[in-house]
């Protein structure tokens, strides 16, 4: 029987590769480090759990199920799933194209291995056809990196029209998928050979724990991924595991939740004379809003406003009393942080200039409060 993604997210306990004797709900933690082959004769034999443990197979199943890949490595953070990329499939001298509004923790690990691997690092407007393929074209590229939407710029970047282009000069193409999340957008389908992800976000839901994925389109690069986990100690641990998988049957109510709180705040932002511009791919004045809805089922619920000033998006941000100042997003609770301050604060002010972020800027990720305590919030905030 076909069955929608969201009802399979549900059944936990169907990811897992050993049936429960049970019929538990949830697939159980094997939470061990080695495992005695002289007491295993199934068809898959387990050693130890840096390489290969049961629970973790049942979250690597479920990921490549969800983003229709071939295989996935669950990583221990999401920056390790992003790190795990580079470790693959970059060699020394190897050239990235990288879209140039990306996180910030994606930003200093590319400057590493610039600086420690000799990695050639071009950074780019993706939104460019010719412009991508002009770098393409002149150059040696390995992998082509990109999020959609990028973080902080939520610009949406055609991952179809990229992973084109990449195909056409033999480029990896992988998506940072860590914002629209699997129940949103599949980027796998769109052409890209890796999707990857932060699952301390939204996939988790709950702000409890921090971890990553990386789903291979096809065997052979599920297979270096899994080869490279194994020998750079990637992987993540069983209760992480656990944690992580609580929050998957509620993530497609979660995200039209954070939908829709986000745009009722983006729309109520926008009207206040405090406020210089709203960045949200929701609104029908975003430049690509109707690339952003083709896309992606669910838009996320984070966005950027621009404050009349650097002062006054300060004052704000301590005066609220619902919205913390916390980085990262995709929690219940509703969040409030200036870019340049926290989650970008490695790039340096011209840098974040040339994606249109300034020190005014301030990022919301709103959570699942009801909305009209966070206008409250907001309101009594600025007076
Ligand atoms: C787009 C994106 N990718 C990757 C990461 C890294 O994830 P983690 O913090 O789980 O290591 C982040 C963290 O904020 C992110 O925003």
């Amino acid at each position: 029987m076909k069955k929608h993604i969201e009802t399979k997210l549900s059944h936990l306990q169907d990811f897992a590769t050993i049936q429960d004797p049970y019929g538990a709900s949830h697939f159980p933690i094997y939470n061990t480090g080695t495992f005695d082959l002289k007491k295993q004769d199934g068809e898959k034999i387990y050693d130890y759990t840096r390489s290969d443990n049961p629970t973790r197979e049942a979250l690597e199943n479920l990921f490549t199920e969800a983003e229709n890949g071939a295989g996935c490595v669950c990583t221990h953070t999401g920056i390790a799933a992003v790190a795990l990329l580079f470790e693959t499939v970059l060699k020394a001298n190897s050239e990235v194209l990288v879209e140039a509004d990306c996180y910030g923790g994606t930003f200093r690990l590319l400057k590493i291995f610039q600086g420690k691997y000799n990695i050639k690092v071009h950074f780019a407007d993706f939104q460019s056809e010719p412009g991508l393929e002009n770098i393409l074209k002149n150059n040696k590229i390995d992998l082509v990196l990109c999020e959609s939407p990028t973080n902080p710029g939520l610009k949406i970047i055609d991952l179809g029209m990229v992973s084109v282009i990449a195909k056409k000069y033999n480029a990896l193409f992988a998506v940072d998928n860590s914002l629209a999340t699997f129940i949103s957008q599949r980027p796998l389908d769109l052409g890209a050979d890796f999707s990857l992800f932060s699952t301390t976000k939204y996939i988790s839901g709950h702000g409890s724990v921090v971890a990553g994925a990386i789903v291979a389109k096809t065997e052979e690069l599920a297979k270096e991924i899994h080869y490279y986990a194994n020998a750079h100690g990637r992987s993540q641990n069983p209760m992480d595991v656990f944690l992580i998988s609580l929050g998957i049957p509620t993530l497609k109510i979660r995200m039209r939740e954070h939908q829709d709180n986000s745009i009722k705040i983006a729309k109520f932002l926008k009207k206040q004379s405090f406020i210089k511009a709203v960045l949200h791919p929701g609104l029908e004045d975003h430049p690509q809003h109707r690339l952003a809805t083709y896309q992606m089922d669910f838009i996320p619920g984070v966005f950027c406003a621009e404050f009349i000033n650097k002062e006054f998006a300060e004052k704000f941000i301590e005066n609220t009393k619902i919205f913390g100042e916390k980085c990262s997003f995709g929690s219940p609770d509703s969040r409030v942080e200036i870019p340049a301050k926290i989650s970008h604060a490695t790039f340096s002010e011209e840098e974040l200039a040339a994606i249109g972020i300034t020190p005014s800027t301030v990022r919301f990720s709103i959570g699942l409060e009801n909305v009209d305590d966070l206008i409250d919030d907001i309101k009594q905030a600025i007076k």
